[in-house]
């Protein structure tokens, strides 16, 4: 039974490399209780032109059963409504741009959380994507680049535009994933804002969650990353649903399995996948330590069946532990 009604938006984080669409469709059918999915960013190059994988990712029909904001990431105007006019024809009503990225790569390429570092360039990027943008356009950002105090600076140019959502992850790019979110920083930009703002940062309990939504009463809503890739009920726990069983788990974990199969990948990318997704899976498992390496160690997809099988069967499983962070 889901006893809450909410007005916040629940949704779920892009997660390059684990939230692809057989993921984003597989969990749906199971644990339909995201608002929507972001889907991990498009890349266009200079002519707006990106990888077929990223197409094949947004295609409508690859995602006819959920609701999905695609995401992309540029610091060219251009290129940027370049890729959202195809997603204007494909149907899509908003498109989602990454200025939170914070790995080394896309940094040193002036793009994702580097753009934070200039202010007047990010001002004269945003001015011209919303002049000309065919459809809504919601931003995902870091609260600065070297400091979360920049965000000060930084929340009065994002309030001159007709942003539709600012989803903040509330840290800075030199926190990474790490440093604990600055819900001080925060609640200064959500009192500035004149748009629905989306708290994201470490919601990985229901106690996370109503933490976050208790301070801070003017929230457009919540994205969930790590949380929900560890634990996948996380949305309707939330909502005052059933906490996630063992057998639901390993429904979904086998189901998950053959939608990659079906998809066309290959048995070994396949395994490969579901090693990324036990990264996180493995969290709700507190003495997992020797079956988890033995998963990790899987050389195939029958070897990784059966270590997932004796890991969920041998280990104590713990669904409200949620997502622990490496130390
Ligand atoms: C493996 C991984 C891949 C990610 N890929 C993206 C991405 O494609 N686009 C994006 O905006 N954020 C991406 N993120 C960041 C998440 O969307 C989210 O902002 C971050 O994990 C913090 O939320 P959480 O604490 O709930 O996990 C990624 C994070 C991880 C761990």
């Amino acid at each position: 039974m889901i006893g809450v009604v909410m007005k916040m938006t629940l949704s779920f984080a892009p997660m390059e490399g684990v939230t692809g669409y057989v993921f984003r469709r597989v969990h749906h059918a199971f644990f339909p209780q995201a608002d929507k999915y972001y889907a991990p960013f498009i890349a266009p190059d200079s002519k707006g032109e990106f990888k077929i994988s990223r197409l094949r990712d947004i295609l409508p029909e690859n995602n006819d059963t959920i609701a999905l904001v695609p995401q992309v990431l540029a610091n060219d105007a251009e290129a940027f409504l370049h890729v959202a006019r195809q997603l204007a024809d494909m149907g899509y009503a908003e498109v989602n741009l990454n200025i939170g990225c914070p790995s080394a790569t896309v940094v040193s390429k002036h793009k994702g959380a580097a753009m934070l570092r200039e202010p007047e360039t990010l001002d004269a990027f945003l001015a011209d994507v919303f002049s000309r943008a065919p459809i809504a356009v919601s931003v995902k950002t870091r609260l600065g680049f070297a400091s979360t105090a920049e965000f000060e600076t930084l929340m009065p140019i994002f309030a001159r535009y007709p942003i539709c959502e600012l989803i903040v992850h509330a840290r800075d790019r030199a926190g990474m994933y790490r440093s604990a979110p600055d819900l001080d920083a925060f609640s200064a930009a959500l009192r500035q804002a004149r748009f629905p703002v989306v708290y994201n940062g470490n919601v990985f309990s229901a106690d996370d969650f109503r933490a976050v939504s208790g301070r801070f009463a003017t929230l457009g809503g919540v994205m969930l990353g790590r949380g929900a890739a560890a634990n996948p009920a996380l949305f309707r726990t939330i909502r005052g649903g059933d906490k996630l069983s063992l057998g639901e788990l390993r429904d979904f974990h086998n189901a998950l399995i053959e939608a990659h199969l079906a998809s066309g990948l290959s048995p070994a990318f396949t395994a490969g996948k579901m090693k990324e997704l036990w990264f996180y899976l493995h969290c709700l498992f507190p003495d997992c330590a020797r079956p988890y390496k033995a998963l990790n160690k899987a050389r195939d997809l029958p070897s990784l069946r059966t270590c997932a099988s004796s890991l969920m069967a041998s280990c104590a499983f713990e669904p409200a532990r949620g997502f622990q962070p490496p130390v």
